[in-house]
């Protein structure tokens, strides 16, 4: 059986999806801080079982003893955390609390509980750049603000633990832009409030809850000046959680030290490249208007994925359009049901 932390969340349940579908049982942790309940009867619509599912905190001793002790569980991913950048920045101390001493506390717990395969959901915000060219993960690290810090620091933690105690299987999974949703319409990505990213903004100004998309500047040194993101469908990126999983269970080698993979399509789109294609999936026209930069932005960072294809033999197969659509069929469904995930 596999622990899902933060399962009930966006990358989390389509990841539950893939996995229980590949046959695994899964149980899943959450406080449910920024996802709903709702989510698993929709995972029981999506998958052949329901998942288990805890209510409770990472940060929790107890909590995590207590699932280790009620599951036979074999492995662990671990999705539960913040992630907006911004509010890091306002509130560090709740980013280091909830990422790095939650991965610690289940970390410890797997200790306990001698459960030592763990995938960790990182970023690609842990580069420090320059981002002329695709990003490998043998580049230089180092992360401006204290989301990225925090999951720098946990990538750090991870490698001494692996080098302290080789038979730990790990991976850190480094995501680039993470969008879409399952093709069913049935889970998606729910921002509370304003969205902050590209992808749920759009779909809003689609939908016609929002009057205009601001883009964030248009004269950055890209080919139209505007933003360049290597977009990433999360079905594509659960199916390579499935992949490094199973690498991980499966390889007979033990390593010193954890396995960093970038989870990137390798392939860059501009802000207005990505209005143009979802009003193309949408049908509907999207008005945009041009603004200042946005601070703390980079002109633009693509992912060199090949290393996660030689390893774990995952690729990317969602292009732009599928991305577009599967994202405008989720706000469709769930601005009809008024039930977001
Ligand atoms: P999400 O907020 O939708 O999901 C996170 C889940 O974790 C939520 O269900 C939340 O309720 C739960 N959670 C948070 N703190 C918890 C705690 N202390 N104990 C138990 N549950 C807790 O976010 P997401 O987009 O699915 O991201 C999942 C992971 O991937 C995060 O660690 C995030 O940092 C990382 N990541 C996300 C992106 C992205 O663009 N979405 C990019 C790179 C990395
Ligand atoms: C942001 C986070 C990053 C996180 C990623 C998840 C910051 C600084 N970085 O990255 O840590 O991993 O989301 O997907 O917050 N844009 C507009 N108008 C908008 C929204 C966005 O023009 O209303 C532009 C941005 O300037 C950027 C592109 O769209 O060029 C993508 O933005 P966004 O979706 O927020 O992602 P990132 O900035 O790459």
């Amino acid at each position: 059986m596999i622990l899902v932390t933060g399962g009930t969340g966006y990358i989390g349940s389509h990841t539950c999806v893939a996995l229980m579908n590949a046959g695994y049982h899964v149980a899943i942790l959450d406080n449910l801080c920024n996802s709903r309940i709702e989510v698993l009867n929709r995972l029981a619509r999506l998958c052949p079982v329901r998942p288990d599912f805890v209510e409770g905190d990472v940060r929790d001793p107890s909590v995590l003893d207590s699932v280790f002790a009620r599951y036979p569980i074999s492995a662990v991913v671990h999705f539960a955390g913040l992630k907006a950048v911004g509010d890091s920045v306002k509130n560090p101390l709740a980013y280091y609390d909830n990422n790095v001493n939650g991965s610690v506390q289940l970390l410890r717990a797997m200790q306990r509980a001698n459960v030592k395969t763990f995938v960790f959901s990182s970023t690609a915000t842990v580069y420090a750049g320059p981002f002329d060219e695709a990003l490998r993960e043998s580049d230089r690290l180092g992360a401006s603000q204290p989301y990225g810090h925090s999951k720098l620091v946990v990538e750090e933690i991870l490698a001494d633990l692996q080098s302290a105690e080789p038979d730990w299987r790990i991976a850190c999974l480094r995501y680039f832009n993470p969008v879409g949703a399952h093709e069913s319409g049935l889970i998606g990505e729910s921002p509370l409030g304003a969205p902050n990213n590209l992808m749920p903004y759009l779909a809003q100004v689609a939908s016609g809850m929002r009057e205009f998309l601001n883009v964030w500047g248009n004269d950055y040194a890209t080919p139209d000046g505007t933003g360049v993101r290597d977009y990433l469908h999360v079905m594509d990126l659960a199916e390579a959680h499935l992949a490094a999983l199973h690498h991980l269970q499966t390889v007979t080698s033990l390593s010193t030290k954890p396995l960093t993979l970038n989870l990137g399509t390798g392939q860059g789109y501009s802000v207005l490249e990505v209005v143009h294609a979802f009003e193309q999936a949408s049908g509907q026209k999207i008005g945009r208007q041009f603004a200042p930069r946005r601070a703390g932005d980079i002109a633009q960072y693509w992912a060199d994925p090949g290393l996660a294809k030689q390893v774990l033999g995952w690729q990317a197969k969602r292009g732009l359009q599928e991305m577009c659509a599967d994202t405008w069929r989720w706000q469709l469904h769930s601005a009809k049901d008024g039930e977001p995930s």
